[in-house]
């Protein structure tokens, strides 16, 4: 079956990698995620990833708690890092060749972000990993996966969370919330639902770049995605 999209860009939660555990890396949920990533490498589809890092540290938190939140947030950057040399380890173990590049240089420990050589990567079929958000403080990850997936041409950003997609209000909360198949850019700033951040939000929309909100702990969503089927919420123009 042909794919729906020849490239795409998946934004992982870090606090998702906690699984069970109050803090760091569950190596369970980091094994489950890089086998749905190789079922959808497998597809031929160029795959780039940028994941958080609110399972080690958040840098706005530290600030409500008095911290600098300059400083909290280049920790907040650094832990995106590690939870993206986790992965890329992960997917290595799978056989799949990937490439880690940094906002902030780390030359000992990935490359450089540079924009054209994540593309050629990309071309090569490697599954090229954004670490350290956008190198600034004040962007979140999800501004830096839709900033990137901009960058890249990417055809769609996936965002993968703990909810099956974008609801009339908080499920968690509302139990007589439905959840929205298809929605538009204006629908979601019109009802004010909380899908990204402004930013990143305002970003994709100025960009017309898709987003789907799916649940990426539900076996095989990501997949289905990939070759077309209806999973999450597509938030469309
Ligand atoms: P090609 O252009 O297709 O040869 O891509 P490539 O990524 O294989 O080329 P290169 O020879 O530049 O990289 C070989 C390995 O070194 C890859 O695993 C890169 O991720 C890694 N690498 C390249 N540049 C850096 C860097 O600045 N720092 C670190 N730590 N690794 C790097």
């Amino acid at each position: 079956m042909a794919n729906k999209y020849k490239r795409i860009l998946l934004k992982l939660s870090g606090e998702a990698l906690m699984g069970k555990k109050q803090f760091g890396i569950d190596h369970a949920v980091l094994s489950q995620y890089a086998q749905e990533i190789k079922d959808v490498y497998s597809t031929g589809v160029e795959l780039a990833i940028v994941i958080g890092g609110g399972n080690i540290f958040r840098g706005i938190e530290a600030s409500e708690g008095g911290w600098d939140r300059v400083q909290g947030d280049y920790m907040g950057m650094l832990a995106t890092v590690i939870n993206s040399m986790a992965l890329q380890s992960a997917l290595e173990r799978m056989n799949i060749p990937t490439r880690l590049q940094s906002a902030i240089e780390m030359k000992q420990i990935c490359e450089p972000f540079i924009r054209r050589r994540a593309v050629r990567h990309l071309e090569k079929n490697r599954v090229v990993i954004f670490g350290a958000g956008t190198g600034n403080p004040y962007f979140t990850t999800d501004t830096a996966a839709t900033l990137r997936a901009i960058e890249i041409e990417a055809d769609v950003i996936l965002k993968g969370t703990r909810v099956d997609g974008i609801y009339t209000a908080d499920p968690e909360k509302d139990k007589n919330a439905v959840k929205y198949d298809t929605i538009t850019f204006n629908e979601v700033y019109e009802k004010s639902l909380n899908v990204m951040d402004m930013t990143a939000f305002t970003l994709c929309n100025e960009n017309k770049l898709p987003i789907i909100v799916f649940d990426m702990n539900k076996s095989g969503n990501l997949k289905k995605i990939v070759v077309g089927e209806r999973v999450g919420t597509l938030v469309e123009f």
